[in-house]
């Protein structure tokens, strides 16, 4: 019943982050669509600084930016900051739920640190609040001044953080750490700089004074940030389903690769308007994604190498190292039902699902999950050579 209610909960969070993620970076791409498109030339009226007309659901859109603010502020004016603060604690419950209550499992790799759940778990909230005090101290230094130097530094950070995670925790938890400790700086742009610099320009234009200038600017910068990270974010947030990505042998560099790709297509469509000719990033986006394909592809299996290993063995393995999970009862504290659907319980099952036990067992070290049941490095040899048989076979 217990781990029924997690299972839930589980996915009420995730429908819930996923919905108002959406919500947010939805907005944020609407409006970054928007700046870059308004018609700044066409007759305006003065104090307006650009407009754009629109069809949408069955209805034309009229749409006006002020070259500073109205001289009346309506009544009612839309913030957009809920999107982004329920994404944060919709996202860290999730961490919570899905990797703290599990840390066992989910979060230490005995292979990389023998870390207990409480420090496990210190570390990962530990890396979060340490990227978000870094990154905000570089946004303040003098490197603000030089933005390209400065996004070159977060880049590096985050790039030390995927490394550094990497050698502490399981390599699916480094990457979501990557992932939480982004979202929060991204929140936290939100809420400690963006949101009080429409504040003080809001204030301003109420208490009939000039805005003071400078929140302005730093809402400015933390918003262009945002914008760039919200590629990497989002692929982070799929990446579980890939163990070829976070499973690799150098996993975090893959994260970073992936990452450098997500923000130079958001470039492109950031500078589009301006510079048609960029267009080439896209082809130089896939080339490089086909690179990192071809990078990860686990090595050939050689023929005629292999011994033959009798399934009777190969089911007491599975018996003793993946099934108190991968069964259709798993009887693994905090596991509701076989993960991923996969019961290893009978032998077609497994045949059927030979290459997909090759990537998360063999070729990469994801399975069995932090190797809670203590799989040994025999077993993971002779299996090995049962599944190749297998995938020759198949062919
Ligand atoms: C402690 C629990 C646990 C144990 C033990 C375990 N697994 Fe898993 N397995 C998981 C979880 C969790 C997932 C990921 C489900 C998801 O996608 O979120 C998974 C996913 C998988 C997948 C699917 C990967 C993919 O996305 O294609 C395979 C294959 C797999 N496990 C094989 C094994 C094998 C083989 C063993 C034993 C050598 C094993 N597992 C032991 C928990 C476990």
């Amino acid at each position: 019943m217990e781990n029924h209610v997690y299972e839930w909960l589980n996915l009420t969070l995730r429908w819930i982050h996923m919905i108002v993620g959406i919500a947010w970076i939805g907005a944020s791409f609407y409006f970054n669509w928007l700046e870059n498109r308004l018609d700044r030339l066409s007759e305006r009226d003065p104090g307006i600084a650009g407009q754009l007309w629109a069809i949408h659901g069955g209805g034309f859109y009229h749409l006006r930016k002020f070259e500073v603010a109205p001289t009346a502020l309506p009544e009612h004016l839309h913030w957009f900051k809920w999107e982004a603060y329920t994404t944060w604690l919709s996202g860290m419950a999730l961490l919570v739920v899905v990797y703290y209550l599990n840390a066992r499992a989910f979060v230490v790799d005995p292979a990389k640190a023998e870390l207990g759940e409480l420090a496990a778990v210190g570390i990962g909230l530990g890396a979060i609040a340490l990227s978000w005090i870094v990154y905000d101290l570089a946004c303040k230094s003098p490197l603000r001044h030089r933005p390209g130097l400065l996004g070159a530094a977060i880049f590096g950070f985050f790039t030390l953080l995927a490394l550094a995670l990497d050698l502490v925790f399981g390599s699916r938890a480094a990457y979501i750490h990557v992932g939480a400790a982004i979202g929060t700086v991204m929140v936290a742009n939100v809420f400690f700089v963006i949101i009080p610099g429409q504040r003080e320009l809001v204030d301003a234009l109420s208490g009939r004074r000039d805005p003071d200038p400078e929140p302005g600017h730093n809402a400015l910068l933390r918003s262009r940030h945002n914008n760039y990270l919200t590629l990497p974010v989002l692929f982070i947030m799929i990446s579980s389903h890939f163990p070829s990505t976070y499973g690799h042998a150098h996993g975090w560099a893959i994260l970073v690769a992936l990452s450098a790709i997500g923000v130079a297509v958001r470039h492109y469509f950031n500078i589009r308007h301006l510079q048609p000719r960029a267009i080439w990033i896209l082809p130089a986006a896939f080339v490089a994604l086909a690179a990192v394909t071809w990078y990860t592809a686990p090595a050939a299996i050689e023929r005629g190498t292999t011994l033959i290993v009798p399934d009777d063995d190969i089911a007491v393995i599975l018996d003793d190292r993946c099934t108190s999970c991968h069964a259709a009862a798993p009887t693994q504290p905090g596991f509701a039902s076989p993960p991923a659907g996969l019961s290893l319980e009978d032998m077609e099952t497994v045949r059927a699902n030979a290459e997909r036990i090759y990537m998360s067992t063999i070729a990469t070290n994801t399975m069995p999950l932090g190797n809670l049941t203590g799989m040994t490095e025999t077993e993971r040899a002779v299996l090995g050579m049962w599944l190749e048989r297998e995938i020759e076979a198949a062919r």
